[in-house]
Order: C-alpha cells, then structure tokens, then sequence
C-alpha cells in the first residue's frame, strides 16, 4: 500500500514515516524542507521537495503513484510566531490544505490522517478537556488549525473520502534509539530548551510567567512521546480502512506537568543544573492543556506506550546529547 506523508521531514511526520516504513508501507515524503530534515527521512522513503502552495507540485506526486492515503503534518506551528505573522499562517496551512484536498478530490484518494492540535481549544477552562469540549482558539495557529478541521469535514461530506483530525497534546521525545529526533531552526519548544540548557547550549532558561492559576504558578500541559504520537497515526489508518467513519481524536497521556515540573524532571534526568529566569507572558498561551483521550484508546485501540515523562525526557535528552547540532551533526557524520 502506497501512502504520501506531508510534511515526512519534521519532527513527528518523520517518526510516522519510520514507523510506516518498518511496518511495510510504500511511503512518498512530500516536503517543502523549509523547517523539515532531508536527514530525517527515512532512507527507504521517496522524496518529493516541493511545496502544498503549489498544486503543481502536488500533482506532480499524486500524477506519478496511485496513492492510498494521505497523513498530513505540513503546517506552521509555532503559537508565537503565529500571533506576529497570522496571515503566513493562513496562507501556507490553510491555503495549502486547500490546495491537498482538491487534489486528493481529483485523483480519487481514499484516506485522510490530519494532524490537528489541542490549541483549537484555547483555555479550555477545565481538564482533562473532551474532544467535545468548546472549540475557542487563543491564537492564529489554533484558528489555521481548526479552519483546516472544519474544511477537511465538509470537503469529507461532500466526497467519498473519509478523514481521521488528530488532535496532538504536546509532541516531545524522540526515538528511542536516538537516530531521529527534534531539530528546530529556532527552537521556541519547552523540553528541547530545557535540555539545551543542560547541555550547557544556553546559559539559561526562561520561565514564560510565573503567575497563572495553577499551583506552581506556571503553565501546565499534557506531553506525549512523539513515538506513540506515531503510532496512533498508524491505528487512524487501520482504523479507516476497516470501515470506521471520519473521525476526531485527542492524543495526549492525560497527566498535566507544569513548566517548573518539567524542569525539576529535566534536571533529574541530566544531572545537571538548568539556570532559569521569570519573563513576561508569550502571548497566545492558554494555561492548562491536559487531553481527555479515551476515546482514542477506545476506538483506535491506542495505547501509549512510553508515557512517563521521565521517559519522554530521557529520550529527547538521548537525542540532544549525541546530535547537539541536530541533524547538522548527523550530515557532517
Ligand atoms: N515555555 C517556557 N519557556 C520556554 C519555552 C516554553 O516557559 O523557553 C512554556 C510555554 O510558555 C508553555 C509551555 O512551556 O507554557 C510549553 O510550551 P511549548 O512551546 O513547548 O508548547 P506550546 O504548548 O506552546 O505549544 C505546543 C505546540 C503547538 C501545539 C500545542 C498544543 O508547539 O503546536 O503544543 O498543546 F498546538
């Protein structure tokens, strides 16, 4: 079975294409490498460089392979960035999806696994929060994300593709043999800032405010490792193609860690001391976001697997302790 992976050559496309890979898939990577690895990509994967703005470029993969079904990962996805250049946002996940789903329309393809995200819940104002729960996005990334959820369900409606939105907690790990891992440019991510600092790459650390309404006073979220996050994109698949309707999921653990949580793990973890300083708020960050996800593993049969954050931790540090320069250090290897 062919399927094309959007976006095969980020941080969770990347363990999802390993993943398909190891369990038999013919899999084709479409990525336009702005943020994404070439390194990342799994050598028996084919590689497609272009771009979801481009219907030529799309074309130009569904034209050459009959393709089953798409996993689409290709998106902006930094909140803060979002929030100071919303149209890009718009543009290059909205548009861009856009783009897929006409495509997908015209060559008859049968499956879609989208990767949406918590943030169409904005301060959700209680946890765990349901996939029922209110959607009300904080920031542009949140909204892009939900508009793409919304358009994939009538474009669904009105086809006979079917659909799985995936809605992800916070990504975090990496696989567990180390080969593969996170890698941003500009890296705006708590546990690969956190180990940064620990590696000694930072001099320190900021805590993005100190006065939220929790117990410690600082911002609480739900992290999952990105292999499990991989797993489920899996499952979503199987679960489609044997006969289950579109769908939408959470995915996340349940458990809710703070931000100095996370750092007091981190420190556990490295051995090392993680110097931090309070500074003001990011804009656009809701204060809790905990996944109520039974019925992912109700429906889909997931179960994660590494959930401890020890463990998320304990690999993400595995990663960042060998490739300190990401997959730069891998390319001079
Ligand atoms: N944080 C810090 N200091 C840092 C980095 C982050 O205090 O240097 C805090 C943030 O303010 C936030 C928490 O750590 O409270 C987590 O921040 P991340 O940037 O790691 O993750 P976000 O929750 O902002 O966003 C992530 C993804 C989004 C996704 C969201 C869903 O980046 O794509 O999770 O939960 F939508």
């Amino acid at each position: 079975m062919t399927v094309l992976v959007i976006g095969g050559a980020g941080y969770i496309g990347s363990h999802t294409v390993d993943l398909l890979i190891n369990k038999g898939y013919e899999v084709i990577v479409l990525d336009n490498l702005l943020t994404g690895h070439r390194e990342a990509v799994h050598e028996e994967a084919t590689l497609y460089v272009g771009d979801i703005r481009s219907l030529e470029d799309l074309n130009a993969v569904f034209s050459n392979k009959r393709i089953e079904a798409v996993f689409h990962f290709a998106a902006q996805s930094t909140v803060n960035e979002s929030v100071k250049n919303p149209m890009q946002y718009y543009e290059n996940n909205v548009y861009g999806t856009m783009n897929l789903l006409k495509t997908m329309e015209s060559s008859h393809t049968k499956y879609l696994i989208f990767s949406s995200s918590a943030a169409v819940y904005g301060n959700a104002g209680k946890a765990p929060i349901p996939e029922t729960a209110p959607l009300a996005p904080l920031n542009p990334y949140g909204e892009t994300k939900l508009a793409m959820e919304r358009m994939i369900t009538w474009w669904a409606a009105s086809s006979k593709s079917k659909y799985i939105s995936l809605r992800y907690f916070n990504a975090a790990g990496a696989k567990s043999s180390g080969e593969i891992g996170e890698d941003h440019a500009i890296e705006t991510h708590l546990i690969p800032i956190v180990l940064q600092t620990a590696l000694g790459r930072r001099k320190k650390m900021y805590i993005y405010g100190e006065d939220y309404p929790t117990s410690d006073g600082t911002c609480i979220r739900d992290y999952i490792h990105v292999e499990d996050l991989a797993e489920a994109h899996l499952l979503a698949l199987t679960y489609l193609r044997n006969g289950g309707e579109s769908n939408v999921f959470n995915l996340g653990n349940g458990s809710g860690y703070s931000v100095k949580e996370v750092i007091a793990e981190a420190e556990k973890v490295t051995h090392a001391n993680i110097p931090i300083s309070i500074a003001p708020k990011r804009a656009g960050d809701p204060v809790c976001l905990v996944a109520a996800a039974e019925k992912a593993q109700k429906e889909l049969l997931w179960l994660p697997k590494k959930s401890s954050l020890r463990q998320i931790i304990n690999d993400a540090w595995k990663w960042h302790k060998y490739n300190p320069d990401g997959f730069k250090t891998i390319a001079k290897m």
